[in-house]
């Protein structure tokens, strides 16, 4: 039987709509969401992110704010320019879009944003909490919207066999914090470019999360029947298209003839981080009266 097929797009719009109210409460006390978006160079996937991370602010009537710096900037434009953001009350969210330039320390600019502005959640302060168990913060945008969209399904993940693959600050290693918090209880294993047997690993999996970056990596063959499949890859495959490319992600279309349940790409993933974002641009908002 073919995989029921997670709806990103419309658990995202249901997440929207709920944040629609607490944005007019905020309004009835004088005050409008603002979320910052910095953003440096010129790499096309990331203006088309930071694009559609606007458009939603835009539906919402979330204030929004980006700053462009050159590629070539001197990195202390980029510290300028968090501390200014820092500084202005009227914003509530500042976000870094990654990745920054080879020449930057990704991790230092963003432990210099103010932890109650950090709507990635990925300043130290905020990691640390979720490390903690604390899941009341700020927590990242995607491996939230990964557990949101498996919540919306109604699955339990308790006791269940987890394999996350992929290790980056972004995804790979807060989901795998979500995935065995108390309360989730799911069992995790973390693979990476290192680790053997992948396919071994991913076969014995009740529900993998695949945020490696490669497309079609996890194949049926490496899939068990019945298990939940979430695909976090956004990848640009060139073409003869007008586009030039198309998106592929990291789990290859013939699983959803295996899996239980799929995450499209696009549709998936994509739409529950951006969701994931408003929702604590709103909560930093919240936060900061
Ligand atoms: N680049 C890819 N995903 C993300 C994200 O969630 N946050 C930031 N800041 N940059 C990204």
């Amino acid at each position: 039987m073919a995989a029921i097929v997670l709806d990103g797009k419309q658990i995202a719009l249901e997440i929207e709509e709920e944040l629609k109210v607490r944005i007019a409460n905020l309004e009835d006390n004088g005050v409008t969401p603002c979320l910052a978006v910095v953003i440096v160079g010129d790499d096309p996937a990331s203006h088309v992110y930071v694009s559609s991370k606007e458009r939603a602010c835009a539906r919402l009537g979330i204030r929004s704010i980006r700053v462009d710096i050159s590629a070539d900037a001197e990195y202390g434009e980029v510290v300028s320019n968090v501390r200014r953001l820092n500084a202005d009350p009227a914003v509530n969210g500042i976000l870094v879009q990654s990745p920054l330039p080879n020449s930057m320390d990704e991790i230092a600019i963003t432990d210099l944003i103010d932890p109650v502005k950090d709507v990635d959640g990925f300043h130290a302060q905020n990691l640390g909490r979720l490390v903690q168990g604390d899941v009341s913060g700020l927590l990242p945008c995607t491996p939230a919207g990964v557990m949101r969209m498996l919540e919306s399904a109604d699955v339990d993940l308790s006791g269940k066999r987890a394999v996350v693959i992929g290790r980056s600050r972004i995804v790979g290693m807060p989901q795998s914090i979500l995935l065995a918090q108390k309360g989730v209880d799911a069992t995790v294993t973390i693979a990476h470019s290192r680790s053997v047997e992948m396919a071994t690993l991913c076969k014995e999996a009740d529900v993998i999360i695949a945020a490696v970056g490669i497309s079609n990596m996890v194949t049926s063959d490496w899939v068990k029947p019945g298990s939940i499949v979430i695909d976090v890859g956004v990848n640009r495959v060139n073409d003869d298209s007008e586009k030039g490319y198309h998106l592929t992600g990291d789990v290859h279309p013939d699983v959803r003839r295996i899996a239980g349940m799929v995450s499209p790409v696009p549709g998936g993933v994509g739409p529950m981080t951006i969701a994931m974002l408003m929702s604590n641009t709103v909560r930093a908002t919240e936060m900061q009266q």
